[in-house]
């Protein structure tokens, strides 16, 4: 009997028997694709429509809607709408943009295409949004606008965020790739800035395949960004500054979404609002379990705050070694991760760090691409920025399970695995060869417990 506790009790990593017992079959299943999809998908197929706009123009007119933003311009990826967007806010040569140095690249990168320098501000430690707290001091003539992340679902401090724009008169650019659906206090992610914009590539809460889409309720804003990227559009533009040049795109780009995207999105719509709930419910569960783990932080909005994470794109919890006798993150989720369930060490390397954002001369300037634009004395002393939590954050938290579905048997297994690794973690500290400066990235893979990486970001 003695025995047998003991070897429940021990951990899979050091030869136990695993806490994840269940198969998992479509808890992690996403997209979900149904019939309807199929049938929407077939019908673009059969009407030779795969290049065309109807769809598309109903896809953007139905999101818009839901939003309640006056104008939608679809995308053939998240990175684009975010690069029309900026175009479309008049970003150009000169320009300085605030972003967090925590995100995925492509909330921020495209500014080199049109000669702006992205200025990395810090991120709050307790949402991995940008720190409301670190913009200001790093806003001054040549600042244009903020570039807001709402990070793995979690909506930023926007009210913080708005006050300062609204002061400094900046326009504002919320990134919600990651946080499809999420409240704020209420209010859609997406409707507060300038501009909301989204990726709605296949492993995103909201998922067409490849695609963006961008939401203004600024006419000019909208329309310029047709006269960048969307030459079968001009005819829409009516500012009559910007008719004389439409025919051809003046961005030299072509931004059309595949209809066969748009034709998933307008069931996508129509489906998601049920699924967020249900993945709200099975993560929520999943956090209630673990609340009081030492060592583990959901990270999730507090009760009656009304802001939600929507569809729990990219989970995260904090970890706290310091609670577990020093464990380095890397020897507790190799723990988890043996014990069947999903525990990737990390999320998004800074960027600020990264040699595009301190070196590299990426279109013959002869000087670094990010200072192209700057004179000397507007370089001196700013670069690289100093961002300690950015810097440190990738020790301090994991990415955990995105359970998709609420099987309360399932989830407790999961949640069992971190609280069996947290419990022993004793165990653990011997063979600790302590963090991995390898964690975390630029780009993210989402690992099942099978392994399979169903999509890259
Ligand atoms: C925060 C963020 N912004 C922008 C993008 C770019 O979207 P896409 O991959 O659709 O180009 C992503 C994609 O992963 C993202 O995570």
């Amino acid at each position: 009997m003695v025995q047998e506790i003991e070897r429940c009790n021990r951990l899979a990593l050091l030869g136990g028997e695993k806490s994840v017992a269940a198969d998992p079959q479509d808890l992690f299943t996403w997209p979900m694709i149904t019939a309807q999809h199929e049938e929407a998908v077939l019908k673009v197929l059969r009407a030779g429509q795969m290049s065309g706009l109807e769809v598309t123009r109903q896809f953007e007119k139905k999101y818009a809607a839901v939003l309640g933003r006056k104008y939608g311009l679809a995308c053939p990826n998240g990175t684009d709408a975010i690069l029309e967007a900026m175009y479309g806010m008049g970003i150009g040569v000169g320009d300085e943009i605030i972003a967090p140095s925590v995100t995925y690249w492509a909330s921020v990168a495209q500014a080199y295409t049109l000669g702006a320098t992205p200025i990395f501000a810090d991120i709050d430690p307790r949402t991995l949004c940008i720190d409301p707290g670190d913009i200001e001091h790093r806003i001054n003539e040549r600042t244009k606008a903020i570039i807001v992340v709402h990070y793995a679902g979690m909506p930023a401090d926007m009210d913080a965020i708005m006050e300062i724009a609204a002061r400094y008169d900046l326009l504002v650019l919320e990134d919600c790739s990651h946080a499809h659906g999420a409240l704020y206090k209420g209010r859609q992610v997406g409707t507060m800035g300038t501009v909301g914009a989204f990726s709605l590539m296949s492993g995103k809460s909201l998922a067409v395949g490849e695609g963006g889409i961008f939401f203004t309720d600024e006419k000019r804003i909208y329309e310029r960004a047709l006269l960048f990227g969307h030459y079968l559009r001009h005819d829409e533009i009516t500012l009559n500054d910007l008719r004389p040049y439409i025919g051809i795109p003046c961005g030299g780009f072509k931004h059309r979404m595949h209809q066969l995207s748009s034709a998933m999105g307008l069931i996508q719509l129509d489906l998601y609002p049920k699924q967020m709930a249900e993945i709200d419910r099975a993560m929520n569960y999943f956090c209630d379990l673990l609340e009081d783990t030492a060592g583990l932080g959901p990270i999730r909005p507090a009760n009656e705050s009304h802001t939600t994470k929507g569809g729990w794109y990219y989970p995260h919890f904090h970890y706290k070694p310091e609670d577990l006798g020093g464990l380095s993150l890397s020897r507790f989720s190799e723990a988890v991760r043996a014990e069947g369930s999903v525990c990737n060490p990390g999320c998004h390397k800074p960027l600020h760090l990264h040699p595009l954002f301190t070196s590299m001369d990426v279109y013959g300037h002869q000087k670094p691409t990010r200072f192209a634009n700057l004179n000397a004395s507007a370089i001196s002393g700013r670069f690289p920025e100093k961002l300690p939590v950015s810097e440190s954050i990738n020790s301090r938290t994991m990415e955990v399970p995105w359970f998709k579905l609420y099987r309360p048997d399932i989830i407790q297994e999961h949640a069992n695995a971190y609280k069996k690794v947290a419990k022993n973690y004793k165990a653990l500290l011997a063979d600790d060869r302590g963090h991995d400066d390898e964690i975390g990235g630029y780009t993210s893979f989402h690992r099942t417990p099978s392994g399979t990486d169903p999509d890259i970001q």
